[in-house]
């Protein structure tokens, strides 16, 4: 082993990277907090869990099928998700989760000295993923906590292969409308690939919200991300898609990775797709975890930052990361800004009913002792 040089063998921008470290699971927080119970409001998930269909798919699932390995990409529900949004089945790649996707992108489109253009202020994994891939992130400031595209436009180069938007987006809640989305692949004109990250675009009931596969005929540089993660309830079974233009997806087809959606995940998004009841029992939760979230701030005096999706970020008098410590060792789990570059700020998912209520108690507590 004496000629091994781990440094000689790292790339300098893996060896740069500051990894990113995901929480510890829950039994071991319940235990360093001191708490019997953790109300989940930090990632976003769906109180309500996945569908009836999909619940009776795990219920029913022969463990002997675990021997198995899945189809290779998806064929059935490639094919229902196509029906639903009136594309063909080739345009769409199934993930392991929508950040397996942010993956096949970049690992398709980028190449070293390429860029990929996208907000400081938004989901981090694209940033991330370029960032360890060794193309460079280019960072847009939000305007007015939302995308700017102007200064998307101005950080545009030659060497751009790659523009992530985040519509809705995660923190922010901000969006940009059809007429919008429109304008800037107008403006974009063809230069790089234009990914439009719907991780919530479910819990969308504007009027106005992108049809995004209806440009996508007219703008084949146009990606859309959608997951399974939020509001069909599946994020522990990992899994997420994209659809592009035909010779688009062929393209990000070759580099993506056959069998890494597992048959329990497929089985189950199959049978959620399109389960209009989930989707109105799931916005009639939101639409009334949102209410009592904005009484709240009202009640308390906290600035509140709130647009479409299942989450909305409270500004506190204090650091959030000393607040989130103090409300975990109340029993609740809610997001601290810093690292999403929003220092001062929680961002809270609305959970279920009594999750909100814990929170509630939790936050005027912590506020009590500033
Ligand atoms: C905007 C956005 N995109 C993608 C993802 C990743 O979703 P998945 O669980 O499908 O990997 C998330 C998850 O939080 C998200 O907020």
């Amino acid at each position: 082993m004496s000629g091994f040089d781990l440094e000689r063998l790292v790339p300098a921008h893996v060896a740069s990277f500051q990894a990113y470290v995901p929480a510890p699971p829950d039994d071991v927080l319940l235990r360093r907090f001191g708490v019997t119970h953790l109300h989940r409001l930090h990632n976003n998930e769906n109180p309500l869990g996945p569908p009836p269909a999909a619940r009776e798919v795990l219920a029913r699932w022969d463990p002997a099928q675990a021997a198995i390995y899945p189809q290779g990409d998806g064929w059935h529900l490639r094919r229902a998700i196509a029906a639903q949004f009136g594309l063909e089945a080739e345009q769409v790649i199934l993930g392991n989760g929508a950040n397996e996707v942010i993956g096949f992108v970049i690992k398709a489109f980028c190449e070293a000295g390429c860029n990929i253009v996208t907000a400081d202020r938004t989901f981090a994994v694209y940033e991330w993923l370029a960032s360890f891939s060794g193309i460079e992130p280019r960072l847009a400031p939000l305007r007015a906590d939302g995308f700017d595209e102007a200064a998307l436009l101005r950080a545009i180069d030659a060497q751009t292969r790659v523009i992530f938007l985040c519509n809705p987006n995660n923190p922010t809640g901000s969006w940009w409308d059809h007429a919008r989305l429109e304008r800037f692949l107008e403006a974009v004109d063809g230069r790089a690939i234009v990914v439009a990250d719907e991780a919530y675009a479910e819990y969308a009931e504007a009027p106005g919200f992108p049809d995004s596969f209806a440009l996508m005929a007219r703008h084949p540089n146009l990606v859309v991300f959608r997951t399974f993660s939020k509001l069909w309830g599946l994020a522990g079974l990992r899994i997420g898609w994209m659809a592009a233009a035909p010779a688009v997806a062929a393209t990000v087809r070759k580099i993506s990775i056959s069998y890494s959606v597992n048959l329990l995940a497929l089985e189950a998004a199959r049978a959620s797709v399109w389960d209009t009841a989930h989707l109105a029992a799931t916005r009639d939760h939101v639409r009334q975890g949102r209410a009592g979230l904005a009484a709240l701030a009202a009640r308390l005096g906290l600035p509140l930052l709130d647009g479409i999706g299942n989450f909305a970020m409270l500004r506190l008098p204090m650091p959030d990361t000393v607040a989130h410590r103090r409300l975990m060792a109340r029993g609740v789990m809610a997001r601290a800004m810093t690292s999403f570059r929003y220092p001062g700020w929680l961002r809270v998912s609305f959970g279920s009913a009594p999750a909100m209520a814990a929170f509630a108690e939790a936050l005027e507590a912590v506020l009590a002792e500033v």
